[in-house]
């Protein structure tokens, strides 16, 4: 099995079930056009997420990382009435380009934006007592994604769900010899989940388009 063979079924998948979808391609167009890095999530992934938010019912919702907001797009589509998301870049060019996309998309009246390092970002939602929030999706720089994942627990409740991209990284999370920061990070995230009383989770291991890689998926437990 090759990437040929996983792209070539994504491609499949995205005939049978998604079709097209004029906000999301001109997302991603007007991203490419901007220079950002080809790392949205996969169509299939977004309507994951998309579906996840739905069958919870999340009204309020946190990213981190947002890019061009592609899956930013496809988390406010899937909110409860009168819900919001609000999602964390550090780039200041890439939240601009995200913000024209949400725009276009019809949701900006969905969506809050907040530029600078997540990491400080999260403290500031903490100390605003921003939370609960129903969905957290973890998206951003895969090293602090501990961090990231111990801040979200600070701003969800019981019911809340996290959900975690790039979790597999090729396998390397399964390397005890890794030297790679981002595998390192996923490593971390998994030791802390294996300790951690307050969730329950799983890691579902994924091929596609974007090659070998996986997501967690967190529910967090009554005290
Ligand atoms: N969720 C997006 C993809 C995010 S890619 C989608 O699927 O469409 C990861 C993003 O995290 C990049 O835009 C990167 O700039 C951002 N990022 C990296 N380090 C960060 C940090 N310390 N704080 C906030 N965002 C960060
Ligand atoms: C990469 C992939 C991602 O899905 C992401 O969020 C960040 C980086 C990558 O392949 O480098
Ligand atoms: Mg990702």
């Amino acid at each position: 099995m090759s990437q040929e063979r996983w792209t070539e079924v994504d491609r499949y998948i995205e005939d049978a079930l998604l079709g097209p979808d004029a906000a999301l391609e001109q997302a991603l167009a007007a991203s490419s056009e901007a220079g950002l890095p080809p790392i949205a999530v996969s169509p299939a992934q977004g309507k994951m997420l998309y579906l996840i938010a739905r069958v919870h019912g999340s009204g309020r919702v946190l990213e981190v990382g947002t890019l061009g907001g592609y899956s930013t797009i496809w988390l406010a589509r899937a909110l409860a009435p009168a819900g919001r998301v609000i999602t964390l870049e550090l780039e200041p060019a890439y939240a601009q380009v995200a913000a024209a996309n949400v725009q276009r998309a019809g949701l900006s009246d969905r969506v809050e934006l907040r530029v600078g390092p997540a990491i400080e970002s999260m403290r500031s939602l903490v100390a605003e007592e921003a939370g609960p929030f129903d969905l957290v999706f973890i998206d951003a720089d895969k090293q602090s994604t501990p961090e990231y994942f111990t801040l979200a627990l600070e701003l969800t409740r019981p019911g809340s769900l996290i959900v975690t991209d790039n979790v597999v990284r090729g396998g390397a999370v399964a390397d005890a010899a890794t030297d790679d920061p981002r595998a390192l990070g996923m490593r971390r995230f998994h030791e802390l989940l294996s300790r951690e009383p307050r969730v329950s989770a799983t890691t579902i291991q994924t091929v596609g388009r974007k090659g070998y890689d996986g997501f967690t998926l967190a529910l967090v437990e009554p005290e």
